[in-house]
This record gives structure tokens, sequence and C-alpha cells, in this order.
């Protein structure tokens, strides 16, 4: 007999979806929220899980992320019911993890159906894949230590992982992550987005250059463009192949909110919003903000971390933190030697490895590290 966890947080989907899928020859099990789901679900690995998205504290995206993140849980068929029928929450229950998706009011009979068909489709072998996590580094405003962090954060992921993580340079117009670790690409961005909407895996591993630091590479194009219409399933599919083969992967995002950019936000796990200690950062902070959330990310997955840039701040950390309304998740002090690093194509955290900066990158990495290992 299949078994069948239905997470709800509405008592009477619960009720109705026990005796029905009870009657359809289902062993059900109920949990009333996430955190119980998740619970129940590695106490007892069931065949498939039926989860509600819009439930308080964990939602069903997360729920559906740490199913997949768990191996005893990572093969478990998952079919995601919604309130909500934009193709925006198709996709994200999608990136989450889910196989299929179904919207409000759900019928029974429909629902039954759905999941004899998700149960019959052939599973990954017993072996999860490897899944890494995906974390993408942002701000609307330029030139507030994106590019930075993105490397920085990457070295440190290798390092404590002592493992090679990718690095992503997303910005096809004018991107520095090859300059600031002093590569020369062959193959970049540009050549990855020519591929359609599915490169293969041996094409995206060839797009990527080898650093010294545990890093490979996937540079920005090497003379400004536009990514093309339709990169944004490109930049699903190569995000995804990422995943699969490394730990981490670190991605310098644009700053802009094109369908690329878009597809990164919605396919990583954490973002890194960088804020500077100046009124423009922070007002283009507060209104990114929204649209960040309705590309599906809680504010647990949304981290503000407030890079000194510059030697003196234009405000205290205080009023940023008040003016945001929410918590600052690092701070990264000031380090004049940032300037030499990129110079020399060596990052801070190698190039200065006792500075306060680099301090501060570790300590981030580590807590994202931390956070994101459920
Ligand atoms: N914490 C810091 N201390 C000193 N300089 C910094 C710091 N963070 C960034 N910078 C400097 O700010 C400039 C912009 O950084 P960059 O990472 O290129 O920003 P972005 O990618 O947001 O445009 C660079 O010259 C860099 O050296
Ligand atoms: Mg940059």
């Amino acid at each position: 007999m299949p078994t069948v966890l239905i997470i709800d947080d509405d008592a009477s989907v619960l009720k109705l979806l026990d005796f029905a899928m009870g009657q359809a020859g289902f062993d059900v099990m109920l949990a009333g929220d996430g955190e119980t789901g998740l619970e129940q679900a590695r106490a007892h690995p069931p065949d498939l899980a039926i989860v509600d998205v819009m439930m308080p504290d964990l939602d069903g995206y997360e729920v559906c992320r740490r199913l997949r993140a768990d191996p005893r849980t990572a093969n478990t068929a998952i079919i995601v019911l919604t309130a909500r029928a934009q193709a925006v929450d198709r996709q994200a229950a999608l990136e989450a993890g889910a196989d299929e998706y179904l919207v409000k009011p759900v019928m029974p009979d429909e629902l039954i159906t759905l999941a004899r068909e998700v149960l019959a489709r052939p599973r990954a072998a017993a072996e999860a894949p490897r899944r890494g996590r995906v974390v993408t580094v942002f701000s609307l405003r330029g030139g507030v230590g994106v590019t930075s962090l993105a490397v920085n954060l990457a070295v440190a992921f290798a390092h404590l992982r002592k493992d090679e993580v990718s690095l992503l340079d997303m910005n096809a117009l004018a991107g520095h992550v090859a300059l600031m670790l002093n590569l020369q690409p062959q193959l970049t961005l540009a050549n990855l987005l020519a591929q359609g909407p599915e490169p293969a895996r041996e094409t995206v591993e060839k797009c990527l250059v080898r650093h010294s630091a545990g890093i490979r590479i996937l540079a920005a194009p090497p003379q400004p463009m536009m990514p093309p219409a339709g990169s944004g399933p490109t930049v699903r599919h190569t995000v995804s192949l990422l995943k699969s083969g490394f730990p981490y992967t670190v991605a310098d995002a644009a700053s802009t909110f094109d369908e690329a950019t878009k597809a990164l936000l919605t396919a990583s796990d954490l973002v890194v919003i960088v804020v500077a200690a100046e009124v423009q950062a922070l007002q283009t902070t507060i209104t990114s903000l929204p649209a960040l959330a309705a590309l599906g990310h809680e504010e647990n997955n949304l981290w503000l971390v407030l890079n000194q840039h510059t030697p003196q701040p234009a405000l205290p950390a205080q009023m940023v933190e008040k003016a945001l309304k929410r918590p600052l998740r690092a701070r990264i002090p000031y380090e004049p030697a940032a300037a030499q690093a990129i110079q020399r194509g060596v990052p801070l955290i190698l190039h200065k490895p006792t500075s306060p900066m680099a301090a501060a990158v570790a300590k981030l990495a580590y807590q994202i590290d931390k956070h994101l290992s459920y």
C-alpha cells in the first residue's frame, strides 16, 4: 500500500483528503504544519507527500526544499497544493522540488489520479542526487560590493566544505569575476546562453574555468551583451546542473531584474542582498524586497548584509537597520586593501586572510552553511 503524507494547516482539507486517499487505498499520515510534517517524513519516509503552500511558519516551498535536501526523503514524490494559480507559482513549486502542482480547491478524484500518475513515474535510483545550495549575491544598486562578496564567499565555501564550489558571473553587460581572479576564460556565459534552453552537462562543464582556490568559474562575456529572450530556462537548467555537481554555487547577479536574473534568483536557496550605508542603496533595497519575496522567497532566506565599501559610511548601521525594519545578518567592514586585491587578481580572503573583512566574509559563509544544512 503506498504511503502518503498530507501536510496542510487547514483541518477540513486534512479530513477530506484523509478520507478520500484512504478510500483510494493509500496509507495516510497527516500533519497540520510544515515542521511536524518534516519530522514525520524523516521518521517514516512516505512514497508521496502532498504539501500545501500557504502555511504559517514554514511554507510549502520550504517544506519541498527540505524534503529534497534530506537523503531519507530526497526521492519522495511531491505534489504541491496551492490557492494561487499564477505561472510563477507553478515554477516556484517545481524549482522547490515538487513533481506536480494542483490548484485549490482540490477535487479528491483529480488528486488521486495525479497521485497515481506521479507514483508510476520512474524515480531516481536509491542514491539521491547530490543537491548543492545556490547562494546569489544581489543588489539593484551597482558598485556596493556584490562582486567582491560573491568571489570571497565562493572561496570561503570551498574552504569550509573542502570541496570545489562553482561561481557564476551573471553580469552579461560587464562582469568582473574573471578580472578579480586574474583569469582569461575562453568560454563564457555568452557561449552558454547561445545553447538554447537545455545546455548539456558537458557544455556547462567546458565553460567552467578552474581557479586554484577550489572554485570553478563561469565568467561573464568578454563583450557587453544583453541576455537574449528565452534566457530564463537556460539559466534555470544551468543552475540545476551546477546544483547536482557542487555543494555550493555562488552567483554574482546583475543589478537588474531581467528574465535571466529572475530565473537565477528564483532558483537560489538564499539571496544575500548587499546594502551600503547610503540613502540611495537603502531606498533601492527597500523597494526591491517585495519583488524578491514575490519570487517565492521567505524572509528567512533573504539575507541583508551591510557592506562598508567606502572609508566613511554616510549613515550609521542602526539607522540602516531601522529603515529596513529588518536585522542585518552581517556587517562587512571597510578594507583598505580591497582595491589592491582586485588589482592583483587575488580574492581578499587569500590576499589578506587576517583582515577584518576576510574574517567577516568567512563568518558569513559559516552562518549561511549552518542555515542551509538542514
Ligand atoms: N568592504 C569593502 N572595503 C573596501 N572596499 C570595498 C569593500 N567592498 C567593496 N569595495 C570596493 O568597492 C568597489 C565596488 O565593488 P564591487 O565588488 O565591484 O561592487 P559591485 O559588484 O556591487 O559593483 C570596488 O572598488 C571594491 O574594491
Ligand atoms: Mg559587480
